[in-house]
């Protein structure tokens, strides 16, 4: 169907939230998509639900939620749409669907995984069990649905210390990220037994690369997210989960930002702050990146790729994610 004069004031409207971050000729291509998404998916009465590393014309301009996992876990638990399109990677669109058993939950991609969710299954957490008998688990979000549903709770990166601690436990397993349960011991009395998973994206950063940019860079401030190694968390200035680096940024406005984490973050920031100078490292999350506008489009037309969880699982998994979320 051709643009009609209101989508056309619409994607005029998108464009000035963009243009510091996407060229015209970009833009072109992207429009005529921008405006079919947002008229199928008022049609189809659905929400999509966008992660902080989506790329900008997805994130600024066909997204109705953006955050970090927290956040979309429990915007998803409120919503009233009939159908909700997850743009983020698979265990997010899990974790909507364990929220939303009746509605239909798509991801536009159904490859798209995450390595830290890849590094461990329900067998190796029922293992865990067997080696700490009592000790109670805690699984980060980025886990599939089988792990969750073998963990006494989960946690994201923005509240990991509060969920460990909300246990009342002098012992607790915290997996799959060994840096981001590294991260969380040094913050608590709580011991804290890790599982040897990583993020292939944080992990490439490194200490030395960090002191590199600040000799480069005169007054950089660095801001990480925990699934980056120790020495990489102990050269930056501020660690948070992506929301938290956004709100960091957006409310300190130093002149020059470095933001150690998957490279859309900035352009996304980049398109709404005007006077923060980003140096950017590019890392790229090959599994947020399958997301894009013309698979989102199709899943609204076909309503396929859907995400279905034995209910046998999702039992007690959705138990594990709701005790989260009664937490913080
Ligand atoms: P956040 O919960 O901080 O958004 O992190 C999710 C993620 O996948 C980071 O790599
Ligand atoms: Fe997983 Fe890392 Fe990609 Fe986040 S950035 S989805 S933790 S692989």
């Amino acid at each position: 169907m051709p643009p009609t004069l209101t989508d056309t004031r619409e994607t005029d409207r998108l464009y000035e939230r963009v243009m510091r971050v996407i060229p015209s000729p970009e833009w072109l291509i992207h429009e005529p998509k921008i405006a079919a998404i947002n008229r199928l998916k008022r049609d189809r009465n659905a929400v999509i639900l966008a992660h902080n590393y989506q790329t900008p014309e997805i994130y600024h301009c066909v997204a109705d939620i953006v955050g970090d996992s927290l956040a979309l876990a429990k915007r998803a638990a409120e919503t009233d749409a009939e159908v909700i399109v997850m743009a983020g990677v698979y265990f997010m669109a899990e974790t909507a669907k364990l929220l939303n058993t009746e509605k239909i939950v798509l991801i536009p991609d159904d490859r798209a995984g995450c390595s830290l969710a890849a590094s461990i299954s329900g067998e190796d957490v029922r293992r865990l069990r067997a080696t700490y008998p009592g000790v109670p688990v805690v699984s980060y979000v980025n886990t599939s649905a089988d792990v969750k549903a073998e963990s006494d709770i989960c946690c994201t990166s923005s509240n990991a210390v509060e969920v460990v601690e909300s246990l009342g436990r002098d012992r607790v397993i915290l997996l799959p990220d060994e840096y981001l349960a590294n991260h969380v011991a040094k913050q608590t009395d709580v011991e804290v037994i890790t599982w040897h998973g990583h993020c292939e994206v944080h992990e490439r950063f490194t200490g030395d690369e960090i002191r590199d940019y600040r000799d480069g860079f005169e007054g950089l401030v660095v801001v990480a997210h925990p699934e980056c190694p120790p020495d990489v968390l102990e050269a930056s200035d501020f660690v948070g989960s992506t929301a938290q680096m956004v709100d960091y940024v957006k409310t300190e406005t130093p002149a020059r930002v470095l933001m150690l984490t998957e490279c859309s973050m900035s352009d996304n920031v980049a398109a709404e702050v005007s006077d923060v100078e980003f140096v950017r490292p590019c890392n790229l999350c090959p599994h947020m990146k399958r997301i894009t506008l013309d698979n989102i489009h199709r899943a609204l037309e076909t309503l396929e790729p859907r995400v279905e969880i034995p209910e046998t699982v999702a039992v007690t998994a959705r138990h594990a994610v709701e005790r989260m979320l009664a937490v913080r």
